[in-house]
């Protein structure tokens, strides 16, 4: 069993130490890319309050395609450069979005998501998935939200 005491509460970057923590945990000594993938989601999940939609997007070809999430069903496929989430893949560059209906392209997947932020995956220098998060409030993300995803993303790097 995973017990893992999330204290949403946390200053933000002491809340992310102990969500890098948490997923380092989780994933040592397992192989399976859709096994770490799917608890990485579930503990980001856990930890981060106000959000409707966590997960990822693998980089396959010249697109991206929906991973391990929580949250409502999603758009499978996105063109790379397309919406919150192509930009990031395509840029390698995390995309911090108060208010996603001033985002040219974004893809609204659910129609409660107002912010987001979404922080590519890199291994050897190329982006091999973006881990996507989305809230149902404005402006719920920022520059202290966007360094501690990086953890996270540099845990994923090594798992996925
Ligand atoms: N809003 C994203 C699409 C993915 S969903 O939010 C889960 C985008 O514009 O890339």
């Amino acid at each position: 069993m995973y017990d893992f005491a999330a204290q949403t509460d946390l200053p933000k970057p002491e809340l992310y130490s102990s969500l890098a923590r948490a997923a380092d945990a989780l994933v040592q000594g397992e192989p399976d890319a859709v096994a770490n993938m799917a608890n990485l989601a579930a503990t980001i999940w856990q930890f981060l309050p106000d959000l409707n939609w966590a997960g990822f997007y693998r980089v396959i070809g010249d697109e991206l395609v929906l991973g391990p999430f929580i949250g409502k069903p999603a758009c499978i496929r996105i063109p790379m450069g397309a919406g919150v989430c192509g930009t990031a893949a395509a840029l390698g560059s995390t995309q911090v979005v108060p208010d996603v209906h001033a985002f040219p392209g974004h893809i609204a997947c659910d129609a409660a998501s107002r912010s987001e932020l979404v922080v590519p995956v890199l291994r050897n220098g190329r982006v091999i998935a973006v881990i996507d998060l989305d809230s149902p409030t404005p402006g719920r993300f920022d520059d202290e939200d966007a360094a501690g995803m990086q953890l996270i993303a540099q845990v994923a790097a090594l798992a996925i």
